[in-house]
């Protein structure tokens, strides 16, 4: 066994352990990839300013997030099919998550339902909501986070209607998998796998299937998708989303200024730069080029937060050098569950905050609470 020493062992990892519609689902962008590949590459772009003869003792990596403790400045994003990686996945990271000390975010399209998670994993969590055509599931859902005692609300915006996902069509994404020659054949190949899947009854999407009337069986994601989420939702849902909640919300999907102007306007307490890990408008800006002008814009009134293109805690410290208060990983934590189960969770966790930790010191700098801009090589900054 390969000293695991990075998010890319733990990839390369999920990669043979996981099957293929599953690793492909996460390790994909829309269309050409182009925004998926910046995400990450943009980041590389940035340099540090290298500090020495600084005392680096007694360092911190401790802050909050939308006024929570959290151990690091980084949270869990919220992943569709997550359980789908690695059987009972959600609980795992949600429990992986919560003994490190910082949020694990649960999609509406996860496998284990919200209740699920909340009965066997002592940690509160967060909830991120896809708002449907069908309005009266919309309010359930929503009372169903609170009366899991959730701690905030992460309201994705960038996803009423899915882009195209190339591997996906031709993979024949589906929850629960479809019996074609090919997902056999495949099947065949992942054994440990299968035989998880086979001993957990969480196989379907737990918060849907059997919430929703007449849905028993979901068939492939992106029909679902197309049927059931509304492409109406705007501004106005907003607001009757954030009267109905009540409590913490963060908008997901902010990439362009005058949306983050709506964003403060809305009253929501935080918005996260994103657009949707490359997965949706292939052509956007990466999170990290779009992060500046949002934090110029509107940073003084709004906590703003970015994911897209995290694969380490150096990506991390230079998402807080450029405002973000919050970093979401999803892939990196995902890779770490499809490898190892729970436990790869955890070495992901490790992993990024080591790197975040050893990196802010070398940049001559003891708390994460004081990086700024500072600590970047200013001709290496995204204008
Ligand atoms: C859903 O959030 C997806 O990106 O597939």
């Amino acid at each position: 066994m390969t000293v695991i020493t990075n998010i890319e062992d733990l990839r390369v990892l999920a990669h043979k352990r996981v099957p293929r519609m599953f690793y492909d689902y996460v390790d994909t962008g829309s269309w050409t990839e182009g925004t998926y590949r910046a995400n990450e590459d943009d980041f590389q772009k940035i340099k540090f300013r290298q500090r020495v003869a600084i005392n680096m003792d007694n360092r911190t990596t401790r802050t909050q997030l939308v006024g929570q403790d959290v151990a690091m400045p980084v949270a869990l994003a919220p992943v569709g099919s997550t359980g789908m990686q690695w059987a009972d996945g959600e609980i795992l990271a949600a429990r992986a998550a919560g003994k490190f000390g910082v949020p694990f975010t649960l999609s509406t399209m996860s496998i284990c339902s919200i209740e699920d998670v909340a009965a066997n994993s002592p940690y509160p969590f967060w909830f991120q909501l896809y708002v449907m055509r069908d309005r009266a599931f919309i309010e359930r859902l929503i009372e169903r986070a609170k009366a899991a005692k959730c701690s905030a609300l992460v309201l994705t915006l960038d996803l009423q209607i899915l882009a195209q996902r190339h591997k996906d069509l031709k993979n024949g994404l589906s929850v629960p998998v479809k019996p074609t020659l090919a997902s056999i054949a495949n099947l065949l190949t992942k054994p440990s796998w299968c035989l998880a899947m086979a001993g957990t009854k969480r196989r379907q999407f737990g918060n849907i299937v059997g919430h929703v009337k007449g849905v028993d069986n979901m068939g492939s994601l992106s029909e679902w998708t197309t049927r059931q989420f509304d492409p109406t939702l705007n501004w106005a849902d907003v607001e009757w989303i954030k009267k109905l909640w009540g409590g913490k919300l963060i908008l997901k999907g902010i990439q362009d200024v005058e949306d983050a102007r709506l964003a403060v306007a809305s009253g929501a307490d935080a918005l996260i730069v994103s657009n949707h890990g490359g997965r949706q408008l292939d052509g956007a800006e990466s999170s990290i080029r779009a992060l500046p002008a949002v934090v110029d814009a509107v940073g003084s009134q709004i906590e703003v937060h970015m994911d897209g293109g995290v694969r380490s805690g150096q990506d991390v410290l230079k998402a807080r050098a450029l405002g973000a208060k919050g970093v979401y990983i999803g892939r990196s934590f995902i890779y770490g569950l499809g490898a190892m189960g729970e436990a790869g969770v955890t070495k992901a966790l490790e992993i990024i905050h080591k790197e975040l930790d050893l990196s802010m010191a070398l940049c001559g700098r003891t708390d994460i609470n004081t990086i700024d801009k500072s600590i970047l090589l200013p001709g290496t900054l995204p204008v």
